[in-house]
Formats: C-alpha cells, sequence, structure tokens
C-alpha cells in the first residue's frame, strides 16, 4: 500500500484546493453544456431505442434538523401527491428505459414517506417499468426512523439493499451534527436491519470538527463488528449554507488526509474493498447505481432536485416538490461529442483507474496526451502511478481523486487544445459569469481563456 507522506502535497503555493464532492469535479463542464428542449432529448431517444439503466427517484422530504446537510430536503407535505407526480414523470420516460438494473430511492429521508405512499411509489415503479429480477434496489433512510415495521414492508416491495445514514456513532459527534438518537440506539438499528436486508450500507462522515483519527476508526470498528456490506466515507462539507459550516473552520487538510489513510489502511486490513473514492465494499455489495452514473450510463432522475444522464445530457429537475408538483419535465442540458471522452475519463477517477486504450479505441482520445500536464505533476507528487495499460491512483491520489478530475478536465477544456476553447459560443452559455468566476477562483493555478 503506498503510504501518504503528510506534508507533500500541497503546491509550493499552498492553492491546491481539495474538493470534496464529484459535483465540484463536474462543475468545470457546465459551460460546455448545451440547453436543449425535452422533445429534442425525446426524439434523439425515440432513434436510440429502449435501453437499459438505472433509476434515481428522490424524495426531499425529511424531518431531521441536521447542521450539516447539504442535501435537497424540505419538511414532508403533500407528500402523495409529490409520489403521483413522480410516477407520472416516470411513465413519460419507461418506453425508452428498459430494463431497469438498478433504483435508488435518495433524499431527503426517503421513509419519511408513509407506508402506503411507499406502497404506492414501488409498486408503481414496478408497473411502469421492466426492473431485472436481480435488480439492486436501494433506498436511503436513518436510523431514528427505522421502524420494524417499515424494514418488512421495504423488503417486501423490493428493496434489497438498505442505505442508512450513520454519520457517527460517537455521542458528542452526533450532538454536533444534530443527529437524532444515541450511538448504542443506531447500533442496536443496525444490527436488527442487518438480519433483514440481504445488503446493509452505512454513511460515515470524516473531517468533522475536533475528530481525531482514533474517533473515525473507532465508528469503522463498530460499523466492521455490525458485519456492514458497504461503507461510504465521505469528508464533511463545510457549506456556509449550514451551521455547521458556519460555526466551524475546516481542519487542516493535513489532518484529513491522514485519516483518510488510517481509515482506508483500516478498511483494507479488514476484507474491504476501495470500490470508488468514497466506497468500501466487503465484497457483495457492488453499488451498481453509482457505478452506472460514473462509466455514463443511462440514469433517469425522477424527482425534485434529481439529476440524470441519458444519451449524453444532463436533466435537470426542479428544485422543490411544490414546483415539480407544477412542472415535472426535465430540463436538458446536452453534453457536446467532442467533451464526452473528458467526463468518461474525469468519471473514471472516481474509481482510480483509467484505462488508456478503451478511449483511444472508442474515440481516439489517448488520455496520457490530453491530460499529460495534470498527469506528469500527480506522478511527480506520487498520486499516480502507470501500470500498463491503466493509470492508477495512489491512496494519496484517491484523497486528490476529485481534484484531480477537475484539474483533468480545466487543461482540456480551458487550457487545453482541440476546438472546445469557444466559450463564446452562446448557445453553450449557462450563467457564464458566475461559473467562470467560480472556476477562477476553484483553479487559481490556471489561465483561462475566454
Ligand atoms: C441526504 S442524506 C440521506 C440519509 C438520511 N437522511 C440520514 O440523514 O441518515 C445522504 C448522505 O449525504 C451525506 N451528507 C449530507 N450532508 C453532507 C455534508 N455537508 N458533507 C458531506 N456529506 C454530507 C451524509 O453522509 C448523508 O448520509
Ligand atoms: S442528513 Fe438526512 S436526516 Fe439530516 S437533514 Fe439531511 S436528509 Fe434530513
Amino acid at each position: 500500500m503506498n503510504k501518504i507522506q503528510v506534508g507533500r502535497r500541497m503546491d509550493k503555493n499552498n492553492t491546491r484546493k481539495w474538493l470534496k464532492s464529484h459535483h465540484d469535479t463536474l462543475f468545470p463542464f457546465f459551460h460546455y453544456l448545451k440547453r436543449e428542449s425535452i422533445k429534442w432529448l425525446f426524439d434523439r431517444l425515440e432513434q436510440k431505442g429502449a435501453e437499459k439503466g438505472a433509476l434515481y427517484v428522490h424524495i426531499p422530504f425529511c424531518t431531521g434538523k441536521c447542521t450539516f446537510c447539504i442535501l435537497t430536503k424540505e419538511s414532508p407535505s403533500h407528500t402523495t401527491k409529490y409520489v403521483n407526480s413522480v410516477l407520472e414523470e416516470a411513465k413519460e420516460w419507461s418506453d425508452y428505459f428498459s430494463p431497469v438494473e438498478t433504483i435508488y430511492v435518495g433524499g431527503g429521508t426517503p421513509t419519511s414517506l408513509s407506508s402506503e405512499e411507499l406502497k404506492l411509489l414501488f409498486n408503481g415503479l414496478g408497473e411502469t417499468f421492466q426492473i431485472e429480477k436481480d435488480a439492486e434496489i436501494s433506498i436511503e433512510t436513518t436510523a431514528s426512523e427505522l421502524t420494524e415495521a417499515k424494514m418488512n414492508l421495504l423488503v417486501e416491495l423490493g428493496v434489497n439493499r438498505l442505505s442508512v445514514g450513520v454519520q457517527t456513532f460517537n455521542p458528542g459527534l452526533r450532538k454536533v451534527l444534530g443527529r437524532r438518537g444515541g450511538g448504542k440506539e443506531v447500533i442496536k438499528k443496525l444490527n436488527r436491519a442487518r438480519e433483514v436486508f440481504p445488503l446493509l450500507t452505512i454513511d460515515i462522515l470524516y473531517d468533522l470538527p475536533g475528530q481525531g483519527k482514533r474517533d473515525v476508526i473507532a465508528d469503522l470498528q463498530k460499523a466492521v463488528g455490525i458485519g456492514i456490506d458497504g461503507i461510504s466515507l465521505y469528508p464533511l462539507i463545510y457549506s456556509p449554507k449550514t451551521a455547521i459550516g458556519r460555526q466551524f473552520e475546516q481542519p487542516p487538510v493535513e489532518t484529513a488526509m491522514d485519516i483518510f489513510e488510517s481509515a482506508k489502511s483500516f478498511l483494507e486490513d479488514n476484507g474491504y474493498n476501495h470500490i470508488n473514492i468514497n466506497h468500501f465494499s466487503y465484497g457483495r455489495d457492488k453499488f451498481r447505481y453509482s457505478t452506472y452514473f460514473n462509466s455514463l450510463g443511462n440514469v433517469l432522475g425522477l424527482g425534485a432536485g434529481a439529476t440524470g444522464f441519458l444519451a449524453d445530457c444532463f436533466v435537470k429537475h426542479q428544485s422543490t416538490s411544490k414546483k415539480y408538483i407544477r412542472d415535472r419535465a426535465g430540463i436538458v442540458f446536452n453534453m457536446p461529442e467532442k467533451v464526452v471522452p473528458v467526463l468518461w475519463c474525469v468519471s473514471q477517477v472516481q474509481y482510480g483507474r483509467i484505462d488508456i486504450e478503451m478511449p483511444k479505441r472508442r474515440w481516439d482520445f489517448d488520455p496520457l496526451d490530453v491530460f499529460a500536464r495534470t498527469i506528469n505533476k500527480c506522478m511527480d507528487r506520487r498520486e499516480m502511478i502507470i501500470r500498463g495499460n491503466v493509470i492508477e491512483l495512489t491512496t494519496e491520489g484517491m484523497f486528490w481523486a476529485n481534484t484531480i478530475g477537475a484539474e483533468m478536465a480545466v487543461e482540456y477544456l480551458y487550457g487545453g487544445k482541440g476546438e472546445l476553447l469557444s466559450l463564446e459560443d452562446k448557445k453553450s452559455k449557462i450563467a457564464k459569469e458566475i461559473m467562470l468566476k467560480k472556476i477562477r477562483s476553484t483553479y487559481r493555478d490556471y489561465r483561462f481563456l475566454s
């Protein structure tokens, strides 16, 4: 295993930004997206014919008041109407989308829907799509809401992978995060869920205020003890929109990296595989939904705030349930053909490996050539190595993976070669000034060509 050398990772001028989310990685692409009508996309899908894919359903409702949460969420109201809108939208896409290989119901807290609404949702999806027999069907929940009756109902409805947002078992940190219920209660619920669901996964946060390496390892130890199949380990995003982000300074990046390295070794020593930047699997958990997204497979997003990716288009939705019920049509942003291989390579970074030959064969696109500057810098920092036909990220590289992906995108889209430098193309303009301002402040090292 590659050891991280604390202190080596910062650029000389200390400007390298640690991007914690893949949304930040995708940010440099936004400028190139071209707005199209939903009819345009339906015509495109009509030509392609039905294809297999993944479904993402966003249920924005939640009764929690967590101090850190950056997700699209709101207090439950008009929930049945909302579920019906989701099902109506589902029908509009069903001809182009078959079979469904995986479903991910995320939130918010989807289990805040009543039993009747959950039945309506899952039965409705089952009637609308041809869902594969062995489809991976996941739903997010939080331990404080997980009743025996809901667990049994979910299994009855076909859910075979339960994702519980634990965040931490530590009582002090649970308070800081505004989590309901104590760590012991969470463990009890997880042990029961372990008996009920074929696959049980949890979310754990690190880089929390005042949290040390021992605290994170103690959380992971508990998870291993319960026999959790998959662990998503996210660094806390200190957003100014959250109470925690306003109250606390983000710890130094060196601290976070040290914790990440120890957590990764601990999980690997206990039989887990690091299957993508934030996810560790004990073996059976494939997290098929995330694999779809990161390999540019067809992902149909349904519901407020949901984003899908279909036929090289991102499809976004209205951000609140009220707006969505009024207007559920997706908003379509087409990724120009020439940008698709860049997005593909950048998405592969999430897995810590980029196949060099595949993009050469498919698009005549050589990652070693196109991202030469980023790759050389990363190799100097021991974040990447080239092994045969694969660019591999080291442990240190996995920590920086979102940043590295964005650096690759910026190298090509804003400072590189090809025909993609026409930032003035009005059709590709989406809130250009805001975008460029944010991109410039994020990537101070780069010269922009606008
Ligand atoms: C919307 S939550 C759904 C889970 C469920 N509602 C719960 O609270 O347990 C999905 C996951 O997003 C992650 N998340 C939310 N806010 C975050 C932040 N500020 N930084 C990093 N991850 C965050 C948490 O790990 C959370 O489990
Ligand atoms: S973390 Fe989960 S429970 Fe907490 S506010 Fe966000 S969606 Fe709600």
